[in-house]
């Protein structure tokens, strides 16, 4: 580690350190070819429930062993809370995409070496906030507008879309900036800062590996 990374990770906010880490990873997920016929309303409802079946493995996991942490570990208590757990609003979203649907049944090389990585930060919460930041801050953030475009394409009158729904947060933007708040307060030293900003680039590529595996797909996809 160099020691001007060193020097830049004492002095920076951790929640600036995360923002600027992932940049060019945000970029690569933004203009995933799978988001982006998704978001251009080229994907069948087929598409978007095998993306929430991926989804709901992950969030199982964030949210149990979130649950589990945040009793021990004050980092990831910093950053826990149950008004934006996602499980319920995937499984409402589900029944209008594909009602009846198996969710154990689905096979996907992407979402469990995703969730295996999100068991491993048991070790430290501080690997936990990583995966935490990397899913409900984005949800908070861009989540948003791509609730409204699905919404839009395929006229669902606000069914199925849930998941961008935060019921219990009606202003992202506070919200955001009180939890930017609780991870620069947190106690760290400058190599577990690094540590942190690395893992959030791991559940970025994580989240890149899910739309390689649905953007293999998009034929079977087409509307
Ligand atoms: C097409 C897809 C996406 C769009 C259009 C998008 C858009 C955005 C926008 C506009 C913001 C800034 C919001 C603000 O300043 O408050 C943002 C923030 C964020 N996004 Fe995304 N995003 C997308 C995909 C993703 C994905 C796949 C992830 C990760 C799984 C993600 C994670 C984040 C995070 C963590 C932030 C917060 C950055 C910070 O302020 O620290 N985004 N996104």
């Amino acid at each position: 580690m160099s020691a001007q990374l060193v020097d830049e990770t004492t002095e920076a906010p951790l929640s600036a350190l995360m923002r600027e880490g992932s940049r060019a990873e945000h970029t690569a997920a933004e203009t995933s070819s799978f988001m982006g016929e998704l978001l251009a309303g080229r994907v069948n409802e087929q598409g978007y429930a095998d993306y929430l079946l991926r989804l709901r493995k992950v969030y199982l996991a964030l949210e149990s062993v979130g649950r589990d942490l945040a009793a021990t570990d004050a980092i990831a208590a910093a950053v826990h809370d149950v008004a934006l757990e996602r499980l319920a609003a995937i499984d409402a979203d589900l029944a209008v995409w594909a009602p009846g649907v198996d969710t154990d049944a689905v096979e996907s090389a992407a979402a469990d070496a995703y969730v295996a990585r999100i068991e491993a930060t048991r070790a430290w919460g501080g690997l936990y906030a990583a995966h935490h930041y990397t899913r409900y801050l984005g949800d908070l953030s861009g989540g948003q507008a791509i609730g409204r475009l699905l919404d839009r394409f395929f006229e669902l009158g606000g069914d199925g879309v849930d998941f961008y729904e935060f019921a219990e947060i009606p202003k992202p933007k506070p919200y955001k900036d009180g939890y930017r708040a609780r991870l620069d307060a947190l106690d760290l030293d400058p190599a577990e800062k690094i540590r942190i900003v690395e893992e959030v680039r791991v559940a970025f590529g994580l989240n890149q590996a899910l739309f390689e595996e649905l953007g293999a797909r998009l034929d079977d996809y087409r509307l």
